[in-house]
């Protein structure tokens, strides 16, 4: 008797670090709750000066000065204290998330460098001064997720009061701004975008399937509502997002390309968190919105982990079958260039929630689009539907509940004993860099302890959408742009134009626009360009013998008006 103690069935080791993670779990998950209350004016005791409901990034104010409210961290943080509140876990926080509202009715109505309330292009802008004024320095803008972020967190919210008989309140105070937004989505869906991390103008996966998901969310309240004036724009333009969503899985390399421009690698957290966003716990593992547990999102998932193994010296020595520290995406330089702690969490969250679907459907299915995945936890295993009661499906999941508790482990490895969490940790020490308390580090902790304990959002109606044969774009309003520029030319030699947008040939020289020189030395055309959108260009030479003369850098930028048409006068450079 006394040796069996000595002996126990499961490992001591593996005992030891689960006891020590559901431990740090339990201590961690009010210490994050706490932090990110406290970074919420007005009352946040480190958001001094921030106006009730607005969320500020982060209490860091120099290297970096994260003290704003960026509407996509506000919305996502305010989706986790939607869900709390919906899910009666904690009903105390109907004040903040009243704040919220009132907070984002004034946002809406501020003008700002994305453009005018009268416009609805404002909606555009990432970020405020945390008293609910414009930012009016240069940024990466617009970012077009945020609207979408801010109908997930409000129809959220809706679709509880509506079920509480409290219509009243969705229709009168939340429906005015879930509107906007939706409009604002479905006008410029089709339209490039800063992407999650500010960086890079393009196509954003993220972006794409958050707006593919606000649209649902905002169709199925117009209709709960009667308030079904736009559904059938919508519901276009929702189908025609879901098509081109499909367009940035990469067949042949396994992964989901963060995004269209940018000349990276393209694997990146943008991927894993549109996938944890978008989750929907009656859609199983369907594909075609990218679930967790979906066969493209799980390959994607093994694509972006591998990824980080060689560049963080943390990384170093760990088998494939065990997590490793993750950041935003492998070139990364900001900052330091270093792991995440929300992103780390993320993968955590994937899992688990592919995890929680798989028990629900008492089974799980491996495709050769997926087998890299689940080879990872067993080399001989093969494409097939294994059913909970096989031994196959127990081997495989429990592997992958210890490697997606692996990513918790190394968040609780690198928290410091005050429970705090910074925007990074240090990819060779592992010590917090870059802003202290991120507000979203606390809500990704958050909610990936709650996929962990098998706590899901709701569902938002991704079950059974099809794909059409072709994908329909969408220009949304345009405007006209007259580009003149000053240049003395040789005989032969032709001024062309080529800039970010596709209308300006998408930067590709040999199908650059030809300006006119009818009134030489002035060259001059007219071209339509999407309204209230940053677009980068430069004039070209072409000589005679076909080669090119590119201007000198730094590339010329205008931010086109929200309507009417305008006339830039530049000089060749
Ligand atoms: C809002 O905050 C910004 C940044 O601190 C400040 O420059 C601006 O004057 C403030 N505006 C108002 C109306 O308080
Ligand atoms: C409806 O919800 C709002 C916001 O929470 C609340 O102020 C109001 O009292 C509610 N009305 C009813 C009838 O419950
Ligand atoms: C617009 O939609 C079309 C059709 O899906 C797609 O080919 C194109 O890349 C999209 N452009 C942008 C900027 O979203
Ligand atoms: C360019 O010149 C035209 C006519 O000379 C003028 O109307 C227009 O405002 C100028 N554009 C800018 C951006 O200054």
């Amino acid at each position: 008797m006394r040796l069996s103690l000595l002996f126990p069935v499961l490992s001591p080791s593996l005992l030891v670090l689960s006891q020590t993670l559901s431990s740090y779990i339990s201590t961690e998950q009010p210490i994050a709750k706490t932090n990110l209350l406290a970074n919420i004016g007005a009352a946040g005791v480190k958001a001094p000066g921030a106006k009730p409901g607005i969320v500020v990034a982060s209490p860091s104010t120099v290297n970096p000065n994260y003290y704003y409210f960026w509407l996509r961290d506000g919305s996502l943080v305010f989706k986790y204290i939607v869900d709390e509140y919906v899910s009666g876990r904690d009903t105390s926080l109907l004040s903040h998330i009243n704040d919220f509202v009132a907070a984002q009715t004034i946002l809406q109505g501020v003008d700002n460098p994305s453009g005018t309330a009268a416009a609805g292009t404002n909606l555009g802008e990432p970020k405020y001064y945390v008293n609910e004024t414009a930012f009016l320095d240069s940024w990466g803008r617009p970012q077009r997720d945020g609207p979408a972020l801010r109908i997930t967190a409000l129809t959220t919210y809706a679709n509880s009061l509506l079920a509480a008989n409290n219509k009243t309140f969705v229709t009168n105070s939340l429906w005015p701004i879930i509107l906007k937004d939706a409009n604002y989505v479905s006008s410029f869906w089709n339209q490039s975008t800063f992407d999650l991390w500010e960086e890079i103008q393009s196509s954003s996966f993220f972006t794409t399937a958050v707006q593919h998901r606000s649209l649902r969310e905002a169709i199925t309240l117009a209709n709960a509502i009667g308030q079904t004036s736009q559904v059938s724009a919508w519901t276009t333009q929702a189908n025609n997002i879901l098509c081109f969503l499909q367009s940035y899985w990469n067949p042949s390399a396994g992964y989901i390309t963060a995004n269209t421009g940018g000349g990276r690698s393209g694997i990146d957290a943008n991927t894993v968190l549109a996938s944890i966003h978008t989750f929907d716990p009656n859609a199983g593992c369907d594909a075609t919105t990218f679930q967790p547990c979906s066969d493209k999102a799980l390959s994607n998932l093994k694509v972006y982990v591998d990824s980080f193994r060689s560049v963080y010296s943390l990384n170093s020595g760990v088998a494939e079958s065990s997590a490793v520290s993750t950041g935003r995406y492998k070139e990364d330089v900001y900052q330091g260039g270093n792991p995440w702690y929300l992103t780390t969490l993320a993968v955590s969250e994937q899992l688990h929630l592919a995890l929680k679907t798989w028990s629900t459907a008492g089974s799980l299915t491996i495709t050769s689009t997926s087998l890299p995945f689940f080879q990872i936890f067993s080399s001989s295993v093969t494409a097939g539907t294994y059913s909970s009661t096989s031994s196959t499906y127990t081997t495989l999941t429990s592997a992958i509940s210890t490697y997606a508790d692996g990513f918790i482990s190394i968040v609780q490895k690198y928290t410091p004993s005050n429970g705090g969490l910074a925007e990074q940790f240090d990819k060779s020490s592992g010590v917090p860099v870059s802003a202290v308390d991120l507000t979203w580090s606390y809500a990704s902790a958050l909610t990936a302890f709650n996929a962990r304990a098998g706590l899901l959002s709701n569902s938002w109606g991704a079950k059974g959408l099809s794909v059409s044969g072709t994908c329909q774009s969408n220009a949304g309003p345009t405007v006209s742009v007259t580009f003149n520029v000053q240049a003395t030319t040789s005989f032969g030699e032709n001024i062309f134009i080529t800039g970010s947008d596709p209308a300006l040939s998408s930067w590709n020289p040999s199908s650059a626009i030809a300006l006119s020189a009818a009134n030489y030395p002035t060259w001059s055309v007219t071209v339509k360009l999407p309204a209230s959108a940053g677009i980068q260009y430069k004039y070209i030479r072409k000589e005679t013998d076909g080669s090119i003369v590119w201007e000198s850098d730094p590339n010329m930028q205008i931010t086109t008006p929200a309507s009417g048409s305008v006339t830039e006068n530049d000089t060749w450079r």
